[in-house]
């Protein structure tokens, strides 16, 4: 970790996929039985990998092999994508990253064939595969065509309709986009052969009405689950109770970038405890934001997530954070 952390951030992450891609990371040493039902299969464990972290699908095998029960891939978009300026990705005090990539990737071609060689692999079986999709323009048929390409070779889909760092349709409210996109991906699904849940992943709050009101939303639109929450962006920052400590990065003397780090934890736990009282018992919720230790997850698990996701966390601690989890939830 000390040796990655010398490096710029993005350079980083390029050499653990690599690492990974080689079969170069480790491999969990929890062996307890850590199962749990989730998308109508049973995971080995309830431990996942959020989106942003391996955005072309390229390294799954890598991740099952270090012990993450689910991974969601990407956020892929239709189209190759360089996304923002560099630096785009910044590395804070108290384990945190401020992240301004704006979606970069090599786009769906890529990414299903990926996903479709992984169909091959022997850690298939084991490994909970979401895709998280999105349109950084909000054309709903980009949404129908992504659900449509990945739906067969995946467990669930996620729409990452609250990415920070790309423009959002300011002309309706983040509800009536989420439940469009939702209405979209669904048909897409239908028309790939399988209906695969989609969830949606929603941005940090702490404002219950509003959180009523996106669920109710989703929920009407007919999601099939909850991903919270994405990182924090600066308009919002006042959530982070060391905000102002927090030298936000600048682009053209705009700050830029969401927030993801340790502060984040009591958001998504507020979080999913929130959206669990409001849907049917069956529905998953899938919680993310601030797991840095076993305890941390053991927290949001306890909120009402069926299972947590974890990034930062990751660049910080390494794949032991993997085995603390495994190791806190097993004894
Ligand atoms: C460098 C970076 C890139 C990210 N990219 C994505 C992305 O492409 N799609 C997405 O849904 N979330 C993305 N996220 C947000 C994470 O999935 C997660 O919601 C957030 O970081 C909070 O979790 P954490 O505190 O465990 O990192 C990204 C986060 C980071 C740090």
């Amino acid at each position: 970790m000390h040796l990655l952390h010398l490096l710029p951030p993005e350079a980083a992450h390029a050499l653990t996929i690599k690492a990974l891609q080689l079969g170069l990371g480790p491999t969990l040493k929890n062996k307890k039985d850590l199962s749990i039902p989730l998308f109508g299969k049973f995971i080995r464990n309830p431990i996942g990998l959020s989106g942003g972290a391996d955005k072309e699908a390229a390294a799954l095998p890598g991740w099952s092999k270090m012990g993450f029960g689910l991974v969601e891939a990407g956020t892929v978009t239709l189209h190759m994508r360089d996304g923002n300026p560099q630096p785009r990705m910044w590395r804070m005090k108290g384990n945190a990253v401020i992240n301004w990539l704006g979606l970069p990737g090599s786009g769906l071609e890529p990414f299903t064939q990926n996903l479709i060689a992984f169909q091959y692999h022997p850690a298939r079986r084991e490994l909970c595969v979401g895709a998280s999709i999105a349109s950084p323009d909000g054309v709903l048929e980009e949404f129908k065509i992504l659900a449509q390409a990945v739906a067969p070779d995946v467990d669930y889909i996620t729409l990452n309709a609250s990415c920070p760092n790309v423009a959002h349709d300011g002309d309706h409210s983040f509800e009536y986009n989420a439940a469009m996109q939702i209405r979209a991906a669904k048909e897409g699904t239908g028309q790939g052969g399988k209906n695969v849940p989609v969830l949606v992943k929603l941005g940090p709050t702490r404002d219950a009405t509003a959180l009523a009101r996106m669920v109710d939303a989703a929920l009407g639109a007919g999601v099939d689950g909850f991903v919270a929450t994405n990182t924090v962006p600066f308009s919002y920052s006042s959530l982070i109770t060391h905000h102002s400590t927090l030298t936000w990065p600048k682009h053209n003397d705009k700050e830029v970038g969401g927030y993801s780090g340790p502060q984040l934890l009591d958001i998504s736990c507020w979080m999913v405890s929130e959206i669990r009282m409001r849907i049917p018992t069956s529905m998953p919720i899938i919680g993310v934001g601030g797991v840095q230790s076993g305890d941390d997850a053991k927290r949001l698990l306890n909120a009402g997530a069926n299972a947590i996701q974890l990034y930062t966390g990751l660049i910080y601690k390494g794949p032991a954070l993997v085995e603390e989890i495994a190791d806190t939830l097993s004894s």
